[in-house]
């Protein structure tokens, strides 16, 4: 069983049960999210770049709970330095967590964190995860990418998570042909909305996968998707 909760923006709750994770942790500031960085406990921390509608409230989660952030090394470097503990990886990479395995993907888009917004934290990525017996593609900020394909080819995906906000990330007919590339059971989009600049309609981005085999759920935030 792989519950996925929505709690805004681009920031999901993973639950099986026993272990909970939550991806991009932008709470405080985050114009759809109801949950407090306070309120949230779990085990581990997805971060896919330095963004902060991205790395948001993770070094504060991670240093009242002791949660791990899992992310790319650049980023994990500056989030330790920050006082929160962290795996480093790098694209390309798994590695088995308690909760199941996780490999980063490319995402090609930008990352930089910090006061400036131009502190380095090295490449963006996207997750292939395993938890609670499923399988989720997480692809993060990212255009449109033709390895797509493949990353449907190694693994079979249950759920896949992607942008369809445009301006920033892929729009709707990129993230339309970025699930004909991968090929996944259910599909949530994420990134839209937020703010006016990514007013995407996500009934549009459905009714454009209507024939497709995927199946389309649009989250509310703080509603959730059990698998
Ligand atoms: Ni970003
Ligand atoms: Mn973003």
């Amino acid at each position: 069983m792989l519950k996925t909760t929505f709690l805004g923006h681009s920031c999901f709750l993973f639950s099986d049960g026993k272990y909970n994770i939550i991806i991009d942790p932008f709470l405080n500031g985050n114009p759809q999210a109801s949950v407090k960085p306070d309120d949230v406990d779990v085990d581990y921390i997805l971060a896919t770049h330095g963004h902060a509608d991205h790395i948001g409230d993770g070094v504060e989660i991670s240093k009242r709970t002791g949660a791990t952030i899992i992310a790319p090394n650049e980023l994990a470097i500056w989030v330790t330095a920050k006082g929160a503990t962290a795996h480093n990886m790098h694209i390309g990479g798994a590695y088995n967590f308690e909760f199941g395995r996780v490999k980063l993907t490319i995402a090609h888009h930008g990352s930089s964190a910090g006061d400036s917004g131009l502190e380095y934290t090295g490449n963006p990525c996207g997750f292939v995860f395993e938890m609670g017996g499923k399988k989720v593609y997480y692809t993060g900020d990212t255009g449109l990418f033709l390895d797509m394909k493949l990353i449907g080819e190694i693994d079979a995906i249950d759920l896949m998570i992607l942008p369809i906000g445009d301006n920033f990330t892929m729009g709707i007919d990129d993230a339309v042909r970025a699930v004909q590339f991968v090929n996944p059971k259910m599909v949530i989009p994420m990134h839209f909305k937020t703010w006016d600049i990514i007013d995407a309609e996500p009934e549009e981005f459905k009714a454009k996968l209507a024939d497709h085999s995927a199946e389309v759920t649009i989250l509310k935030p703080d509603s959730f998707l059990e698998l």
